[in-house]
């Protein structure tokens, strides 16, 4: 580590400071694009905020943008969102309803060996999401949905506590927060990524599907 590396891992992770006080999606879409509340706004292209409704009763949380994602600016439009938008469509939910967005604001990547242009996904560590996640909380207040579907690690951690685990937990109406004291139902479910990457994609995707069925059935059930 260089001095200037040392410096910089000492500096709080935060992106409070960076949050407007008052207003709506709109006001918090704006603030996001300037934050610096970690490392991760040097190197990706923009931030990523959430898309979608006030009013969506649902709300998706993946892990961070992809390439595609921070290309074009909107969670979930690459790959693993049209995967996603196929499963959901499949559980019965259409994905133009749901408010979408992700744990992490920011593409985090690596290159290549011998510094090809390529750009591959890394994943957000823990100090990372710790910071990002004053913008998921404001707008899991402004939206205030009634489900709430967590896709993979990243974001069942962050929204459910660290001893959130995708395999023990997935595919069940959970509180949120974990002590139930409030708020709406989590219901958790791997990546979309992990169905692309996995051996047995059939069988991961028919997974997903089913556990997303499991918000849809709890939507249905709680009737705006
Ligand atoms: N993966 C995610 O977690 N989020 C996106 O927006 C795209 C891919
Ligand atoms: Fe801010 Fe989150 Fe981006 Fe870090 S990843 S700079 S906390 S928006």
């Amino acid at each position: 580590m260089t001095p200037t590396d040392h410096a910089r891992d000492r500096r709080t992770y935060d992106a409070e400071p960076y949050l407007p006080s008052r207003g709506g999606l709109a006001a918090h879409r704006r603030a996001a694009a300037d934050c610096r509340g970690c490392p991760l706004h040097e190197n990706a292209t923009r931030t990523v905020f959430g898309k979608g409704d006030e009013s969506a009763r649902i709300l998706l949380v993946g892990e961070q943008p992809g390439d595609q994602e921070d290309r074009q600016g909107e969670p979930f439009v690459g790959p693993a969102g049209q995967l996603l938008r196929r499963a959901l469509e499949e559980a019965g939910i259409d994905m133009d309803t749901a408010y979408v967005t992700n744990a992490v604001k920011h593409f985090k990547f690596t290159r290549p060996p011998g510094g090809g242009k390529r750009r591959i996904h890394k994943a957000p560590d823990r100090r990372e999401a710790a910071a990002c996640r004053p913008w998921l909380l404001a707008e899991l207040r402004l939206v205030r949905p009634e489900i709430v579907v967590a896709l993979g690690a990243t974001a069942g951690r962050t929204l459910l506590g660290n001893s959130f685990r995708v395999t023990k937990d997935r595919g069940a109406l959970l509180p949120m927060p974990p002590d139930g004291s409030h708020g709406p139902y989590a219901v958790a479910t791997i990546h979309p990524s992990a169905v692309l990457r996995a051996d047995d994609r059939e069988g991961a995707y028919a997974g997903l599907v089913s556990d997303l069925r499991v918000a849809a059935e709890a939507l249905a059930k709680s009737e705006p």
